[in-house]
């Protein structure tokens, strides 16, 4: 289990940011090229793999289970053993803070005759599984010790039912999770979404040579694969991650007189409920060059400091910006007038409370906030006071956002620990402080 020291980090009000940055690869991508990998037969060779902690325990596991994975030269390398191929771990599978990484995980250990022991952080054993197991019990996953929160032993069986589930949240993890599973399974597995999530399993599974359908049930997205799948080992080229980017695009948004521009961005419409966002606040962010990569869309960014007005967030676009709230709230402070964010239950079961960790980090920092329900509202337009310490809660997501918002604040804002952003940003603090963004330990700042 990764263990680090809490390292308390502290943004300063910072000049106009500029320069063109390459953000690093997409999480989501990341996770599922290294699994879908170790499920094709032969080589896959993946350029722009994120390697943050998140995806190198993904890769761990898989090595684990008998799945080599190694760095390549400016690549990553997985030499797949073919759906069903994985080998008895012989210790406990550690996935450090990664939602994602244990539950698309379960889909692949559930096709698997094998026992493993699932084990994570504080912030991921504090996190619902029974979501992902409850499909994958009807499968024929074993739950052999543990209920539904980690640490869990799971045994998988040779013999996987197909499944057709009706998702009880939008939740992309559980979708994968399932589709994973299903591509061991004897025929067909559908699963229908209430809402549409990102896409990349689905995607990918195609783009490695899987069958899948997509169609309609009720006005809602239904997705199938075929099972006892055959894939096969390909070259992946990892998009940019948006999710990443938009914690620069904010910063540039919030300090006057910025201009940056990001390259290479993953421009998935499940995955850009930020970017319209924010252009619907006034913001000036243009997509251009706009391309294909592997499967997927990508785009550079160019993103200029704006004045900003508060907007009404609807549900239905949770799912397609689900990890931008808490950055999105704090750019919400420096718009004028009230945002209101719409539909976010699925925040609270995220790597922390979000809702709860970004309403109590902006009122550490004199800024109007409060949640109501499923609802989060925030009050801008009257300045950042700053001077506030945020709780991370081994948030990655709470630590970036708050630090991007001392860069707009009067005085300095402190995050209580920087060090868990290397779950998904490792890159964080060098790419903002290459744009201009000023940072410090706390034992450097006169207040
Ligand atoms: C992810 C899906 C989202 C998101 C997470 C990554 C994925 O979670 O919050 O960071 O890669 O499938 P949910 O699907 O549970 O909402």
């Amino acid at each position: 289990m990764l263990q680090t020291a809490n390292s308390p980090l502290v943004s300063l009000r910072s000049g106009p940011l500029s320069g063109s940055v390459c953000v690093p690869g997409d999480k989501s991508i990341s996770h599922r090229a290294l699994m879908l990998g170790a499920l094709a037969s032969g080589r896959t060779l993946i350029r722009g793999l994120l390697e943050g902690e998140d995806v190198l325990n993904t890769g761990r596991v898989l090595a684990a289970m008998g799945c080599p994975v190694h760095r390549a030269g400016g690549a990553w390398e997985v030499l797949g053993r073919g759906v069903g191929g994985l080998a008895q771990p012989e210790a406990p599978l550690d996935f450090g803070n990664s939602g994602t990484g244990v539950r698309l995980m379960m889909g692949l250990l559930a096709g698997n005759d094998i026992l493993a022991r699932l084990i994570g952080d504080a912030s991921l054993s504090r996190r619902p599984m029974g979501r992902v197991l409850d499909p994958l019990v009807r499968m024929g996953l074993e739950v052999v010790d543990g209920a539904r929160t980690l640490p869990l032993s799971l045994r998988g069986t040779g013999d996987l039912l197909p499944l057709e589930y009706r998702l009880p949240v939008a939740s992309a993890q559980i979708k994968s999770a399932i589709l994973l599973a299903g591509l061991h399974a004897s025929g067909a597995t559908s699963v229908i979404e209430p809402e549409t999530t990102r896409d990349h399993t689905e995607r990918m599974v195609s783009y490695f040579g899987g069958e899948v359908t997509i169609g309609e049930r009720d006005g809602k997205r239904l997705i199938t694969v075929k099972g006892n799948a055959e894939l096969e080992g390909r070259n992946v080229e990892v998009p940019g991650d948006p999710s990443s980017a938009a914690f620069l695009a904010a910063a540039a948004l919030m300090v006057p007189r910025s201009e940056i521009r990001i390259q290479g961005v993953l421009a998935n419409p499940t995955r850009t409920g930020f970017y319209t966002t924010v252009r619907e606040m006034g913001a000036d962010l243009v997509f251009h060059n706009e391309r294909q990569q592997g499967g997927e869309p990508v785009a550079d960014i160019t993103v200029r400091h704006a004045k900003l007005k508060g907007v009404r967030v609807p549900p239905e676009r949770a799912p397609s910006m689900i990890d931008e709230y808490p950055i999105l709230a704090c750019l919400a402070a420096c718009a004028a007038g009230e945002t209101h964010m719409a539909g976010l239950a699925e925040l609270k079961v995220k790597e922390s409370d979000r809702l709860a960790a970004t309403v109590a980090g902006l009122q550490a920092n004199g800024v109007r906030a409060r949640s109501d329900g499923e609802a989060l509202y925030v009050e801008g337009g009257r300045g950042v006071p700053g001077g506030g310490t945020v709780e991370t809660h081994l948030d990655h997501r709470i630590a970036m956002a708050f630090l991007t918002l001392g860069l707009a604040a009067d005085r300095p804002v402190t995050v209580d620990d920087a060090s868990i952003i290397a779950t998904s940003f490792p890159e964080f603090r060098g790419l903002m402080q290459g744009l201009g963004a000023r940072f410090a330990a706390p034992e450097d700042v006169r207040r």
